[in-house]
């Protein structure tokens, strides 16, 4: 018998869809010891979450997420808010002996961060669950390929290469949380070069030792208002950030991250080149996974994986028959469902970063900021 598993949820726009889905899904698809009880939503707007409540089946609703500490129903809280909004519920929920899963960027900045570790750190000790919603590791050919890699399949890795490219942010987009530095910590960085650098870090099983160099730039300074489109507001925070790294056993890294680049939507793409062969992806394609093995010059080339295959492909046995195919929102559900497997005490399909594992995501941020900033290069041994 699976046991109602009551959640709450803060923020109810872009990713309060994605996880109500993810938190409704869940249970229907995969056998779980724990069901999603969808208990409160809190937002900021109450007409609109009252709608939103009731469209996704959310029991109750407030404009307060501190009411959420009160219920002491609800096991675990799901922030879906701008990154400034990140620490303190999530450190007041822990707090209240809740697990938390928060969404990514862990915060805006190193220092909230910080802190959110440190309490995570504390949480822990009395057996609370952190989780961070890095959802690309939830792509099964991304959780293929940190198996194939973990197997040895690549041997020792020589080189990561990650972009991350989106092309919605010119100046005709309107001023929102995303591009003011005070709310989101930084623009494309935190947003996209985050992905890249967990996805890096999940893959090759190792932490990023240096910087070597990094460029930030911003391009669009100013952006209309969204209530006074004729009135304009200051852009402050990077359109694109490039760096190069080094990871501890000795892989050159290289990530960019742009919201200026036409041509791309949501092209998050990494590869990685190991002594005995390459993986690759590209979420614009992301049933597939690439592999080129180094066995026989003749023969050796892109070999094209569909990661659709129930029992040999990680999560697909709970969808659909072979080739009919999983989109974005697979990835959220499939990571609710190992968020409720590890709460009730069983493996995930793939590891789950918690916040001592997002710190450390934005520790490697941060380091490319300080390089980018002073010109430099920066060891993560300097970056606390
Ligand atoms: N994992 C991913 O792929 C992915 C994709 C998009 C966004 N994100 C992250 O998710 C977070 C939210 O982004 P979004 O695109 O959903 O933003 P959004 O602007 O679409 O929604 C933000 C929501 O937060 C609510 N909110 C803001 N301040 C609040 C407060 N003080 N109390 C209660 N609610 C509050 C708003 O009412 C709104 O419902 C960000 O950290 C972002 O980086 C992750």
């Amino acid at each position: 018998m699976s046991r109602p598993f009551a959640i709450a949820l803060i923020g109810q726009k872009f990713m309060g869809r994605a996880h109500s889905n993810a938190w409704s899904q869940a249970a229907r698809f995969f056998d779980l010891g724990l069901t999603p009880l969808l208990h409160t939503v809190s937002a900021r707007e109450p007409r609109e979450l009252e709608q939103f409540a009731e469209r996704w089946g959310w029991l109750n609703t407030t404009t307060d997420w501190r009411d959420i500490v009160g219920y002491d129903d609800i096991e675990l809280v799901d922030i879906g808010t701008p990154n400034h909004v990140h620490a303190e519920p999530a450190i007041a929920m822990l707090e209240a002996r809740k697990h938390v899963a928060c969404e990514k960027p862990l915060a805006g900045t190193l220092e909230d961060a910080r802190a959110m570790a440190k309490a995570a750190r504390q949480a822990a000790r009395r057996g609370v669950k952190t989780f961070v919603w890095f959802n690309y590791r939830r792509c099964p050919a991304m959780a293929l390929a940190q198996r194939l890699v973990r197997e040895g399949k690549l041997g020792a890795i020589r080189h990561v290469r990650a972009h991350y490219l989106q092309d919605w942010g010119g100046p005709t987009t309107p001023l929102s949380w995303r591009f003011q530095r005070k709310l989101a910590g930084s623009g494309a960085h935190g947003d996209l070069n985050a992905h890249i650098v967990d996805l890096a870090r999940f893959l090759v099983g190792e932490e990023v030792s240096e910087v070597h160099g990094a460029l930030a730039r911003t391009f669009v300074h100013e952006r209309p208002l969204p209530d006074a489109p004729r009135k304009r507001g200051k852009s402050d925070v990077d359109d694109c950030v490039l760096f190069l790294a080094s990871f501890a056993g000795g892989a050159t890294a290289s990530f960019e991250a742009s919201r200026l680049a036409p041509g791309h939507q949501n092209d998050n793409s990494i590869e990685l080149n190991g002594e005995k062969g390459s993986l690759r992806f590209s979420f614009e394609n992301m049933n597939v996974l690439e592999l080129c093995e180094v066995s026989d010059k003749r023969t050796d080339g892109w070999k094209r994986i569909m990661c659709t295959a129930a029992g040999l492909h990680p999560y697909a046995a709970a969808w659909w028959p072979d080739a009919h195919v999983l989109g974005y929102e697979h990835g959220f559900v499939n990571m609710a469902a190992d968020i409720l497997r590890v709460l009730d005490g069983k493996a995930p399909e793939a590891p789950l970063p918690d916040f001592e594992d997002a710190y450390q995501t934005q520790r490697v941020l941060e380091a490319a900021l300080l390089s980018a900033r002073e010109r430099c290069a920066i060891k993560l041994s300097e970056v606390k």
